[in-house]
């Protein structure tokens, strides 16, 4: 037995060791060039380099590629405005220790690396994992030369934007000409150290776009930029470097930076079936470098008026242009603010101006920035430096405050220096009570105040009385319902959920926010209408569930979920933050989690891996809670109807969420004690649904603890409950382990990532406690509360009965169905998910 092994493993070993080999070509060697076809792989074969032909054109072009994305999508192009005109081109290490792109038969290349190597004829090129190609000294194995130094339009995590103050190199990105020309394009994105360094989008070599300076977080133009899940970004300004980094904290996730012609910076992410683009730039008018002339703002709320406004204490400089809508020659200031009582007013919301002006002191304090500030006459301007830790160092600026604008959420204070006049009116407008005149005012408004906030709440008792004096079964889907129906204006809507903190969006917001609800922003198809990722001015990442407008169940539905939702809070429900309703648009928004939905994890095999059974069971137990709150620990009793892998998101911290209530049913109220409830139209998932639920119309809370018990084991052996098994076709999830459950073998087939790092008991527990989930007769199921139990003790457990829709084995099968009794339940419900 022994040698028989060892005789096989050698040819195996041998083979192993050949294929690796081939695969893990990486590198170009002076004896090993790379010709026309050929491609380099890196280590973990995340890219591939080789020639390529852009669409639309049969030139050829050496270049980066991602080797796992099914979409071929260059990132780095060497000879991008010398293509060559056939196939005859070589990739290959020079006499020198050069890398150079040569036409077979020429001696003169069309592209070199230009690295000034000494006579290191055996330097080696090598692709990196990382994306980056690396000419590699054959000794000292220092890079020479690297492709990240000489980024084309993309930026790839790891790589370094900006200058290296030692050898004076700036790196920036560079369009493309255009989707089927890798030429050098007119856009770039580049540092700009000058001053306090900035971030810059030029077109043409002529500002476009100021992303501004680092901020400690963010860059000051970028208000929504936050601290991603995927990302860490670092920001480096020292004596070595200018620079900025993005890393990638999850594995196995694609993103990348790129600059577009015409003058467009974005962020992608790939997912699946295509590019999503998570962020772009500019986005609006008042993103225009300089759309408001010098020591004016842009203000993008003022677009009915005019967008630009003098800062406190100027005037426009020409009166005519600004009458006329032309902000672009800016304001002035008229009146001394030097030594003559002058001061500073506090400007909140602000994009900070250029500063390739600005002086920084990373020593002085916000107080002790202000002093400087007034002492020096050329000042116009302060602020912090650093907004991290409640804001350190300052910031000062000398002369015309330029390409300012201010937010509707985000941005910074700018500490603005006015005229003893100027300064004065706004001390007025901070401070009330300045003169006799105004109080007397303010005494009559208050009392109409506070006459108008009396009769509402006279209103509001009387309106609380008389709902009380109503049933309190119809309180829950009926009178939300009827509310919709009369007229689905934002006021009604705000009657029916004035107890929750629901927020009413406006239609403008959301449609900003997803990019006019752009294909790339979509998240997916629900059953009634898509589901949008969307970015609120303030950076917060939302989701938004626009219902289909010819859809008429679907408002049922909306009215359904509002309903219910608007009632329940849970930390294992998904929390919903407002409604839009204008119109024919009907939608909900939704907190945004960022990992999506536990199918994509669980049933994926790269993403399995992220789950050790810790995590596993934590979601498991989640779950559960979850389902428990509905059932019996909220106000309501509530059934959800469609449990399943698709219908749980993960947060951050791969906390699961219920989610999409469209289903639910409200049955009874507090005390109530109606637990099964009939219905005409079966909604649902095959394979999730309860045999008396599929079969018969009814539905009770255990329909749901069948739907739990289904998605339980399939969480732990990692594959759908309608996946068949190839030994015996009639057999779904559930009847499989079923039978290996029978056989005391049931831990054989569990997912190996799961088993090497677990206690057996523990696993072995669950799938029993699925098995009781999922029992034929709902009596037989435990109810929420016992499977809480269950999941959380090590009391024995009882042995499950014969699962539903199991066909093999059924030695002791009631038969279900009536009078004729010539089918049964199993049967029929089998033959459905065959048909489906
Ligand atoms: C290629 O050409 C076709 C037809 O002119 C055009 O529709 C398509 O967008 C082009 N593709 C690219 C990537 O430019
Ligand atoms: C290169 O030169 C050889 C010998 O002169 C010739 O046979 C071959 O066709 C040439 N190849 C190309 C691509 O011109
Ligand atoms: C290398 O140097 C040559 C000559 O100075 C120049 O024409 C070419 O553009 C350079 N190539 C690169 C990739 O910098
Ligand atoms: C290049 O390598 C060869 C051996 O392959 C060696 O004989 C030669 O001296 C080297 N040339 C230089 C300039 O180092
Ligand atoms: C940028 O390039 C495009 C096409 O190549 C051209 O139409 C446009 O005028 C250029 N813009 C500038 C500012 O040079
Ligand atoms: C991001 O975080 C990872 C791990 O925490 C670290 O290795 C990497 O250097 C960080 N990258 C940046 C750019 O901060
Ligand atoms: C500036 O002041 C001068 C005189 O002091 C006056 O004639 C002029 O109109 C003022 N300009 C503006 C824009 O107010
Ligand atoms: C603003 O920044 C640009 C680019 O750094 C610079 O050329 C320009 O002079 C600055 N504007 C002012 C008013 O200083
Ligand atoms: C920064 O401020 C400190 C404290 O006032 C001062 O001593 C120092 O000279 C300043 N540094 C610069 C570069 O102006
Ligand atoms: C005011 O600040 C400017 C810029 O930092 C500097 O050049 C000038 O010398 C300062 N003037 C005084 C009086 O400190």
């Amino acid at each position: 037995m022994y040698s028989l092994s060892k005789h096989l493993l050698t040819p195996l070993l041998l083979l192993s060791l050949l294929f690796q080999i081939c695969v893990s070509l990486d590198t170009i060697t002076p004896d090993e060039p790379l010709k026309d076809g050929d491609i380099l792989v890196s280590h973990r074969e995340t890219f591939a380099l080789g020639f390529f032909s852009p669409a639309n054109s049969s030139r050829r072009y050496v270049g980066i590629w991602y080797n796992k994305v099914p979409l071929k999508t260059v990132v780095w192009v060497a000879n991008r405005d010398d293509p060559l005109d056939d196939t005859a081109g070589i990739l290959s290490i020079d006499d020198h220790g050069n890398l150079v792109i040569t036409e077979t038969n020429r001696s003169i290349p069309i592209w070199s690396t230009n690295a000034s190597v000494v006579s290191a004829n055996h330097s080696m090129a090598r692709l990196l994992d990382t994306g980056n190609l690396v000419l590699v000294h054959p000794e000292t194995e220092s890079f020479i030369w690297q492709s990240f130094d000489f980024p084309t339009d993309t930026m790839l995590p790891f790589m370094k934007l900006g200058l290296d103050r030692r050898t004076g190199l700036n790196r920036f990105l560079t369009s493309w000409k255009s989707k089927d020309d890798p030429g050098t394009g007119n856009c770039t994105y580049a540092i700009d150290p000058t001053g306090y360094p900035q971030l810059y989008l030029y077109e043409g070599g002529a500002p476009l776009w100021r992303a501004g300076s680092w901020t400690g977080k963010r860059w000051s133009g970028v208000p929504e930029m936050t601290q991603n899940y995927i990302f860490n970004i670092s920001y480096a300004d020292n004596q070595d470097e200018i620079t900025i980094e993005y890393g990638v904290t999850v594995p196995n996730v694609f993103t990348r930076m790129m600059v577009e012609e015409p003058g467009v910076v974005q962020r992608s992410t790939w997912s699946e079936t295509g590019w999503v683009r998570y962020w772009s730039a500019p986005k609006e008018k008042c993103d225009n470098y300089q759309e408001c002339g010098p020591n004016s703002y842009c203000d993008p709320n003022n677009v009915e008026k005019f967008e630009c406004t003098c800062l406190p204490g100027f005037e426009p400089k020409s009166a005519r242009d600004w009458f006329l809508r032309d902000g672009s020659g800016g304001c002035v200031r008229n009146v001394s603010t030097c030594n003559s009582g002058e001061g500073f007013v506090k400007l909140a919301r602000m994009k900070l101006p250029n500063t390739s002006i600005a002086r920084a002191n990373m020593s002085l304090s916000l107080k002790g920035c202000e002093q400087a500030c007034l002492k020096n006459c050329t000042c116009t301007a302060y602020t912090n430096a650093d907004e991290t830790k409640g804001g350190i160092g300052c910031l000062t600026w000398h002369g015309n405050l330029v390409d300012t604008r201010v937010y509707i959420n985000g941005g910074q204070y700018l500490y603005l220096r006015v005229d003893a006049v100027t300064l004065a009116q706004y001390a007025k407008k901070n401070g009330l009570l300045q003169n006799k005149g105004k109080l007397a005012i303010l005494v009559v408004s208050i009392t109409v105040i506070l006459l108008i906030v009396a009769s509402t709440v006279y209103w509001f008792i009387m309106r609380k009385k008389k709902e009380k004096r109503q049933s309190k079964y119809t309180f829950s889907i009926t009178s939300a319902a009827a509310s919709f129906e009369e007229s689905s204006t934002r006021r009604e809507l705000d009657g029916s959920t004035r107890n929750s903190d629901l927020q009413f969006f406006e239609l403008s917001k959301i449609v900003a926010a997803t990019d006019n609800f752009s294909v790339s922003n979509k998240l997916g198809e629900g059953g009634f209408g898509s589901v949008y990722k969307g970015c609120l001015y303030n950076g917060k990442e939302i989701a938004v569930k626009r219902l289909s407008k010819y859809s008429g169940q679907g408002i049922e539905e909306f009215k359904n979920e509002v309903a219910i939702i608007a009632k329940l809070q849970h930390r294992n429900l998904v929390r919903i933050l407002g409604y839009c309703v204008q119109g024919e648009e009907k939608m909900l928004i939704y907190e945004y989690l960022p990992n999506r939905s536990l199918d994509t994890f669980i049933f994926d095999e790269t993403k399995r891996s992220l789950l050790d059974w810790g995590k596993c069971f934590e979601i498991i137990c989640g779950i559960a809670r979850g389902i428990l709150y509905l059932h019996q620990d909220s106000r309501l009793r509530i059934i959800h109807r469609d449990l399943k892998a698709s219908n749980v998101l993960l947060d951050n911290a791969m906390h699961p969420k219920i989610a999409d209530f469209g289903m639910a049913r409200i049955v009874g109220g507090e005390s109530g004690d109606q637990i099964e409830a009939n219905t005409n139209c079966v909604v649902g998932t095959f394979g999730y649904m309860s045999p008396e639920y599929a079969m018969r119309g009814l539905f009770s809370v255990k329909s749901d603890v069948y739907s739990f018990g289904v998605l339980l084991l399939e969480i732990i052996f990692g594959k759908r409950n309608s996946t068949y098994f190839h030994d015996d076709p009639s057999l779904n999830l559930i009847g499989h382990v079923w039978e290996l459950w029978k056989e005391g073998k049931a831990m054989e087939i569990v997912d190996s990532s799961l088993v090497d790092k677990t206690p057996d008991n523990e696993v072995a527990r669950c799938i029993q406690i699925g098995l009781l989930c999922v029992q034929e007769y709902a009596t037989d199921r435990p109810n929420m509360s016992s499977v809480v139990a269950m999941l959380g003790n090590d009391r024995p457990l009882p042995s499950p009965q014969q699962p539903a829709f199991v066909l093999k084995g059924s030695n002791h099968r009631k038969d279900t169905s009536t009078s004729d009794g010539a089918i049964s339940v199993n049967e029929v419900t089998v033959s459905l998910i065959h048909g489906r």
